[in-house]
């Protein structure tokens, strides 16, 4: 079973960071493809949490090689301090390896995601203010630096100058901010992170086929979700990646055939965290209970994520468009203390009931869940490891999931720790 791809199927959060960190028990590589340090995976081993931004989800244990492929953007002082904790906390990092393709989050790109966010008011998208999307644009437009530029000071000095002309009047004549002083970012970039950096950067395409040719197992550890892609999404309140199982090849350099195994990752609710479309949304009392139970609050931001109910509308979308062979399905026990459980399995567009998400965004932003209400089972199902103990009403709710979702459930989540999941079949 060569390659394994975790991927979010719904807005993000869904405990992308745990699946990884249980599954790279049986894998010998784990990369990241896409994203930043918008993404805050969290793992959680004897008490202990590990919330990670940029480093691979595989970290903890000595046998992996961690990797960040070329489809990631890297913000470097983030990726230090991260090496700093895991290292003060007896991680051992020196096996991480990183993309020279990986292009890397530069100053101006921070201030401009900030400025644009401020500037769009009330239709602001609500982003992590990491200088993502301005990153992948300017990998898009062709003016972006990649790390193995930061390896060559003439090339570096060179793309910047040309680069921070045009972000310096953008900045200053668009935005009446100051401009960016290149010295500064010479000396930071060329300075202080070059040197680290350096023993990182390498052909992280070849490192993985050479590991695949060797039968190693890969798993290739997705950001955000499929509903932040920025063609699957709900555009444009996405992300500026390809968070979907084929952004895995494009980010890594692996081809789509030596995938195997796809594993959709989907929180037994739905949260979202930014603005957007979100039709399952609930507020009141069952929002309160599903975000201090489930302990909404962003891993990275802090932000309070908006909560729903199951969305297997989404679901199925998420299957088709990521090849699901299954789904893991997390935080089923923050479901344990409601009297009755939601599940939208329709959106009523006018007088008719569709089964599928909207081609048009507009329709997406009006429909009104069909909902499907089953009995709670009101138990703390937290401290349980096999599923003949699972109470008849879970069980039944994550069957109902399995039917209309149309891909089996592996296993269930009932608690944050590593060692918190039940093998689930039929
Ligand atoms: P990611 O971005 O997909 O990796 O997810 P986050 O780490 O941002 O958010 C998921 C949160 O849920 C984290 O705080 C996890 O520790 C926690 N978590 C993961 N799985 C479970 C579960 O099955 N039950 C509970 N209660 N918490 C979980
Ligand atoms: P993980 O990997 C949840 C959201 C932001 C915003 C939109 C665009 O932890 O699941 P960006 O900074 O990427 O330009 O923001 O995407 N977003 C996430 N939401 N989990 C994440 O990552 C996210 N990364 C970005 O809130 O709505
Ligand atoms: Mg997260």
């Amino acid at each position: 079973m060569p390659v394994t791809v975790v991927v979010g199927t719904q807005w993000g959060d869904e405990g992308k960071g745990k699946l990884t960190d249980l599954f790279a028990q049986e894998m010998d590589v784990v990369v990241r493809y896409q994203g930043g340090h918008n993404a805050g995976h969290t793992i959680v081993v004897a008490g202990e949490t590990f919330a990670l931004q940029l480093v691979p989800s595989g970290i903890l244990y000595p046998h992996i090689t961690p990797v960040i492929g070329n489809g990631v953007v890297v913000e470097p002082a983030t990726l230090f301090a991260e090496l700093d904790m895991l290292g003060s906390r007896g991680v051992d990092t020196s096996k991480l390896l990183i993309s020279g393709n990986a292009h890397v989050i530069m100053p101006y790109h921070l201030e401009l995601d900030k400025v644009t966010e401020r500037y769009l008011g009330k239709n602001s998208l609500g982003t992590t203010k990491r200088g993502i999307g301005p990153a992948y644009a300017d990998k898009a437009s062709r003016v972006g630096i990649r790390l193995q530029d930061l390896l060559d000071p003439k090339i570096f000095r060179e793309k910047l100058d040309a680069v921070l002309k045009e972000k310096n009047a953008i900045l200053a004549k668009v935005y009446n901010r100051l401009p960016l002083d290149s010295h500064e970012i010479v000396d930071l970039y060329l300075g202080d992170y070059a040197p680290r950096l350096a023993g990182l950067i390498g052909d992280t395409t070849s490192f993985l086929h050479q590991q695949l040719s060797q039968g190693k197992d890969i798993l290739a550890e997705g950001a955000q979700a499929t509903f932040l892609d920025l063609d699957h999404g709900t555009y444009p309140y996405v992300t500026s990646s390809n968070p979907t199982a084929g952004g895995a090849c494009v980010g890594t350099g692996i081809g789509p055939r030596d995938i195997t195994r796809i594993v959709g990752i989907a929180k037994a609710y739905v949260t979202r965290v930014g603005s957007g479309p979100f039709p399952t949304e609930v507020d009141g009392e069952v929002a309160d209970i599903l975000v201090e139970r489930g302990n909404e609050f962003g891993t990275n931001t802090g932000r309070r994520r908006r909560p729903g109910w199951f969305d297997c509308v989404m679901a199925r979308q998420a299957v088709r468009i990521n090849s699901l062979s299954e789904i893991a399905l997390t935080k089923l026990d923050v479901l344990d203390a409601l009297e009755s459980v939601k599940v939208c399995t329709g959106y009523r567009v006018g007088n008719d009931i569709t089964d599928d998400v909207p081609y048009h965004q507009s329709t997406l932003h009006k429909v009104e869940p069909v909902y499907f209400e089953l009995e709670g089972w009101k138990t703390d199902i937290s401290k349980l490891t096999c599923l003949e103990e699972i109470p008849k009403q879970a069980k039944e709710y994550v069957q109902f999931l399995e039917d209309q979702v149309g891909v089996p459930v592996s296993l269930v989540g009932v608690g944050p720790g590593r060692e918190q999941f039940v093998h689930f079949t039929k």
